[in-house]
This record gives C-alpha cells, sequence and structure tokens, in this order.
C-alpha cells in the first residue's frame, strides 16, 4: 500500500554534459517513485531535462528560514517554485560536517513541509553509538526533536531515510534484518506519536551503501519502502537496477 521509493543523492557530484547523459539513460517504472537529488545549482538543468518522464526532482538540502539576510541559503518557497518536489533533510554529512543540530534539522523539515514539498528526514547512529547500544535512542532523539515543533498535518507526505553512519559511502551495508529491525522501531515511534493510520503511510528508505546486488533483499523487508542511494545512483545504469529491484 505504500509505494515504493528510490531516491538518488548525487552530493557533490555531477557536469552540466554528465547529467544531461545520465538523465537520457534513466526510464523507471511506473510502480516506482524515482527521485534525483543533483547539487542545487543544477535543479533548473534536471528539472527541464527531466520534464515528462517518471523521475521528479529533489533538493539535497533546504534553509529553515523563508527570506532574509542569510547567504548562501536556498528557502524551500524558492524550490517550490522552481518545481522541486523533495528535500533531503538532516543527511549524515550535514549534521556531522556542517554542524546541523537535531533542532536546526526540525526547523528545516517543518520549513520544507510547510512549503508543500516532501521532507525526506535522514537519521541514523554512528559505528560508536551502535556499538554503545544506542541506536535506539539516537533515532528516538532525532525523531523526537522534529515531533516536537512539526505537528501531524506536516507528515503526511514526509519520507524517513534510516542511514546507518557507517554504512554511507564505506561499502559496509546494514544486513536486511539489521535494516527491518531499526525501521520496526521507527514505525513504532511514529505510530506512537502520530496514530496508526500516519505512521503506515510513512514511506521508511534505508540509505548506506545500496547497491544492485543487495538492493532487492533489503527492499523486501516489511519496513523498507526503497532506499536513499549516494554513490550508485551516479551510474544511470546501476541507480536502474536499484529502481528495478523495487518493482513489486
Ligand atoms: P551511499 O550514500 O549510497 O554512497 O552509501 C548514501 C547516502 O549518503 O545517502
Amino acid at each position: 500500500m505504500r509505494k515504493p521509493l528510490v531516491a538518488g543523492n548525487w552530493k557533490l557530484n555531477g557536469t552540466l554534459a554528465s547529467n544531461r547523459q545520465w538523465a537520457s539513460a534513466v526510464s523507471p517504472p511506473p510502480s516506482v517513485d524515482v527521485v534525483v537529488c543533483p547539487p542545487a545549482v543544477y535543479l533548473p538543468q534536471m528539472l527541464d531535462v527531466l520534464q515528462g518522464t517518471q523521475v521528479l526532482v529533489g533538493s539535497q538540502d533546504a534553509s529553515e528560514h523563508g527570506s532574509g539576510a542569510f547567504t548562501g541559503e536556498i528557502a524551500a518557497s524558492m524550490l517550490d517554485e522552481l518545481g522541486v518536489n523533495y528535500v533531503i533533510v538532516g543527511h549524515s554529512e550535514r549534521r556531522s560536517l556542517f554542524a546541523e543540530s537535531d533542532q536546526r534539522v526540525a526547523a528545516k523539515f517543518t520549513a520544507v513541509a510547510q512549503a508543500q514539498l516532501t521532507p525526506i528526514l535522514c537519521v541514523g547512529e554512528t559505528e560508536e553509538e551502535r556499538e554503545a547500544g544506542q541506536t535506539e535512542a539516537v533515532v528516538q532523539r532525532q525523531l523526537s526533536a522534529v515531533f516536537d515543533v512539526a505537528d501531524k498535518g506536516l507528515w503526511q507526505n514526509a519520507v524517513i531515510a534510516y542511514e546507518p553512519v557507517w554504512a554511507i559511502g564505506t561499502g559496509r551495508t546494514a544486513t536486511p534484518e539489521m535494516a527491518q529491525a531499526v525501521h520496526k522501531t521507527i514505525r513504532d515511534m511514529l505510530t506512537e506519536a502520530l496514530g496508526e493510520d500516519s505512521a503506515q503511510q510513512v514511506r521508511l528508505l534505508y540509505g548506506g551503501s545500496v547497491k544492485p546486488d543487495n538492493a532487492k533483499a533489503l527492499f523486501e523487508q516489511n519496513d523498507i519502502d526503497g532506499g536513499l542511494v549516494g554513490g550508485a545512483s551516479l551510474k544511470a545504469e546501476d541507480f536502474m537496477a536499484i529502481v528495478a529491484a523495487a518493482e513489486e
């Protein structure tokens, strides 16, 4: 009942020429929602070249502010104006390399949802936190910060990506069972905060070294509704293979 979603996060990669080539090689089936998140400067290009296709376009970030003296920032309303549909919020690289706090991530989630865009909220523990048995507590803390400020209505289209930090860009994937266990925990947290019906509607993506050869086993899990794909989204062929793995 939840439509699978596969989102590609290009991070700081791409060129005008390679983006165009990628777009011409990607044609997903209608049974999977597909989103690509290029660097912000390429959003207009990708919206243009993907027009009329099944591929939607997302931003890797957005400001928590609507307008004003915030040099370098991009408002959610500006993304909406362009035709962007999704926004990644609180990616672990933003949290760790750019010092985004849980509260700032929560404010961004709110700003994005209020602009009628779909937030892809990233949560996940570091290796140290997992080894210390803190996975659940970390995810709970990250989610609670958002529950505290974003009321139920803002969760309507929201997506959560569980991305264990130790699996991102490392080639070390969580096993399907490990990932499913955390996804189930997240679903339970959503149920407690939003109620059963709303919790069942939120799509939960797994992220962290998703590849063509491990995607299917991950996506088969009950509470894994697709993936947030970094490195493997850069090659159209690999990305399409991952999308195919999400087809039911
Ligand atoms: P990866 O990145 O697929 O390269 O591990 C995932 C992500 O950071 O979203």
